[in-house]
């Protein structure tokens, strides 16, 4: 099979999501754009072609999917009951990376929420996306569009390589802004529980409802996100990421540790704030001004930009973990460990 990439520039805009649109609706796959990372898609009411979507990205089949529609109501049909502080979440997020765990009805086959009574909804900010969402007419189960266990793509040039020749089209919708997969809440606990962190906070979340919100992750009473369990987000070398310091302990604690690595005749890498550049011998990536918000924008693009270059080892100076950076943390912490 050869993997179409659809443009989305002025004049190829309008035949490019013709051709995806129909693609989905015909049960075939395609990745396309949205604000956090690229999304494979496939008709969720289509059991076969969900099915396909596991299989080329060796997903384990106990790992549900996110339902991507194109507005509120098109979420509502596929909803059971309308939970609390649903209205107020969407109300206020959508369209946006905030992920929404939703009793589902019968419409929602069991291969897409791995059985489950719930299914993750979302309604992503991209106007190329919604646009093909609304021509498809069908809601679209997609998970991020790479290779399970490897970093999410941000670019269509990624998802292309992760999975040419084995789905029909990539939509292309240039780099994603935010960079990093959505935040996803449970609203069928008694506390609405955020089980993935994203660049929806806690605290904004709790400023909204005016409530309490928890973190699956600081509760273990509370199981995790099925995908949550599983080894994510990860690049080919080893990344180690050096805990919090202030600028001039950081310098030196990343000039030290790159100096030992390159002294055992490995290729280093260094993926980091612009200011941190020139610690010793290293091919560097920046996360250009170090907030929270840059390092979620160009985590995943450097992490796959060091492993292209080879190198074997990589380093990464931690960020704050509050807002943003609770999320950019996890992420981090799932992709390599933390080190002295
Ligand atoms: O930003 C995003 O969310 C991206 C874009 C493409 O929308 N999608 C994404 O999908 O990250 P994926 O499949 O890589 O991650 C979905 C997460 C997994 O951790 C999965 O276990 C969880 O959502 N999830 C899906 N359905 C669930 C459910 N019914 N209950 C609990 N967790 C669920
Ligand atoms: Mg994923």
């Amino acid at each position: 099979m050869t993997t179409r990439i659809l443009p989305t520039d002025g004049e190829h805009l309008a035949s490019s999501l013709l051709a995806a649109a129909t693609l989905l609706r015909e049960g075939k796959l395609v990745a396309f754009p949205t604000e956090t990372v690229y999304g494979l898609g496939a008709n969720a009411l289509d059991e076969a072609a969900v099915r396909r979507v596991y299989e080329v990205k060796g997903r384990p089949l106990d790992n549900p999917m996110i339902v991507h529609v194109h507005d509120q109501a098109q979420a509502r049909e596929l909803m059971q009951v309308v939970p609390a502080y649903f209205e107020e979440l969407v109300n206020e997020y959508w369209p946006g990376p905030l992920t929404l765990i939703v009793t589902h009805n019968a419409a929602v086959p069991d291969v897409v929420t791995a059985g489950l009574a719930t299914v993750a909804v979302r309604l992503p900010d991209h106007r190329i996306t919604r646009e093909l969402l609304r021509q498809a007419g069908v809601p679209v189960a997609a998970p991020s569009a790479n290779v399970s266990g490897r970093p999410s793509p941000t670019d269509a040039r990624t998802v292309y390589d992760d999975l040419q020749g084995r789905i029909e089209a990539v939509l292309d919708g240039g780099s994603c802004h935010v960079g990093i997969e959505s935040t996803v809440l449970d609203l069928t606990s008694a506390v609405p529980t955020i089980l993935r962190p994203g660049t929806v906070t806690r605290e904004d979340l709790e400023d909204v409802l005016q409530t309490h919100v928890a973190e699956a992750g600081a509760d273990a009473a509370r199981p995790l996100s099925p995908g949550m369990k599983y080894r994510h987000y990860a690049p080919r070398a080893d990344l180690l990421v050096l805990p919090l310091r202030d600028d001039v302990a950081m310098r030196e604690a990343l000039t030290e540790a790159i100096a030992v690595s390159a002294a055992s005749g490995r290729r280093v890498g260094l993926l980091a704030p612009e200011r941190f550049r020139g610690c010793g011998e290293h091919t560097f990536s920046s996360l250009r001004d170090g907030t929270s918000v840059d390092y979620a924008r160009h985590l995943y693009a450097g992490l796959r930009a060091l492993d292209d270059a080879g190198v074997e080892v990589m380093y990464c100076p931690a960020i704050e973990s509050v807002g943003i950076g609770t999320a950019v943390m996890n992420r981090l912490g799932k992709a390599g460990r933390v080190v002295g």
